[in-house]
């Protein structure tokens, strides 16, 4: 393990964005600042340091306290961020148009040693953590601070950003009831979610959906068709619907909007009306859809991950400072702790079948397609 004290670092987000981000930041720096070390944040993920002439700063900015005033309450992030930016696996256009796939990960780290930079804080989800951990493999000192609105990531129990999606898609839920109710209709409501159904599950609950579609659980539309019927029959002749993106029925698959390339997964999307659709037939009823999309990643944070994110950042330079390398931050309530990144690289949390947060949506009489 290095063991040379600390008198700088770099800052980078990675992936999409989460609310939560500037807290980060802010914390990271503020808590660096008191310990006399230079932090520096570089733009869109690594792109600040491979692409320097893109960027009137260069690319990779001081950060000073000043720079993160009065930024914890933000949403998105102050330094940008990518999800094409795998330095690993970097797409690039050759000269007769061709795109390959090249390891500009030697400029990374060359990089921390021309400017001596002595440790990186990555903040991302599992691609941003699976790179740190190969940076960390092939010599850097990094720190990695877990960030997804999906709340998918392993050996944590949860990352900033999921709340703030949550409460949104929820107040959504508590909006589109009384239209739903006033039409007599199907209103589906798709949120993000690609492999796991977390902010579906959770949202749904507390929006009281009355059906939740989970990419864990491939759902019979059948099922869901014979829900909303039984609904009727029993006087309520409406009903919300929330649909994973990543979600799938029985026997079909995932509806994809544009296939994965080199350095970016596939994109999601499509499923609410496939859903929708397939009720209406079924149903005869009237349907709708709402695609929260994009929404769930906006404005600020909620008090819970601003504090989530607050704790991160502060607990990332802690590590640092402490001589840890090669780990992420954690929540394992009620402190933080770390966990080894390569036992979190790569490592996807689903929804378990034995949550008493799926349990507590069967209690509710909440059908999810099964
Ligand atoms: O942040 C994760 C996520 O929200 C996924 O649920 C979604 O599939 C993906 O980002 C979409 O990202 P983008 O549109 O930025 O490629």
């Amino acid at each position: 393990m290095p063991s040379t004290p600390i008198r700088r670092i770099a800052i980078c987000t990675g992936g999409g964005d989460a609310p939560g981000l500037n807290a980060v930041i802010r914390a990271v720096v503020i808590a660096a600042v008191n310990r006399g070390w230079e932090c520096y944040g570089i733009r869109d993920g690594f792109n600040g340091i491979l692409f320097p002439e893109r960027y009137v700063d260069g690319g990779v900015l001081r950060l000073t306290r000043e720079r993160v005033h009065g930024i914890g309450h933000l949403g998105g992030t102050m330094l940008g961020t990518t999800n094409k930016g795998n330095p690993f696996h970097f797409p690039t256009r050759m000269p007769d148009g061709s795109v390959r796939d090249l390891d500009r990960s030697d400029e990374i780290l060359e990089y921390f040693g021309k400017k001596e930079i002595d440790a990186l804080v990555s903040v991302g989800g599992d691609g941003s953590l699976t790179i740190a951990d190969a940076l960390h493999k092939k010599g850097l000192r990094v720190v990695g601070v877990p960030k997804t609105i999906d709340n998918d990531l392993d050996k944590t129990m949860t990352t900033f950003g999921f709340d703030t999606a949550v409460s949104f898609a929820t107040d959504c839920l508590d909006r589109l009831h009384s239209t739903a109710e006033s039409h007599h209709r199907l209103m589906v409501v798709e949120v993000m979610g690609r492999y796991a159904g977390w902010i579906a599950l959770h949202s749904g609950i507390a929006g009281n959906a009355h059906a939740i579609l989970l990419p864990e659980i491939p759902s019979d539309l059948d099922i869901v068709a014979s829900h909303i019927l039984a609904r009727e029959a029993q006087g309520h002749p409406y009903s919300v619907v929330v649909v994973a993106e990543g979600a799938a029925p029985r026997n079909g698959h995932t509806e994809l909007l544009a296939p994965a390339e080199i350095g970016h997964a596939e994109r999601l999307g499509g499923m609410g009306e496939h859903v929708a659709k397939a009720l209406q037939e079924r149903t005869g009823k009237d349907a709708r859809v709402v695609v929260l999309g994009h929404l769930l990643r906006g404005g600020s944070p909620t008090a819970f991950d601003r504090l989530a994110a607050l704790r991160f950042g502060a607990a990332a330079v802690r590590a640092l400072d402490e001589g840890l390398t090669g780990v992420m931050v954690a929540l394992a309530f009620p402190n933080v702790n770390y966990i080894p990144l390569e036992e979190v690289a790569g490592r996807m949390k689903a929804v378990p079948m034995d949550s008493d947060t799926l349990q507590t949506a069967r209690d509710l009489g909440i059908c999810l397609g099964d």
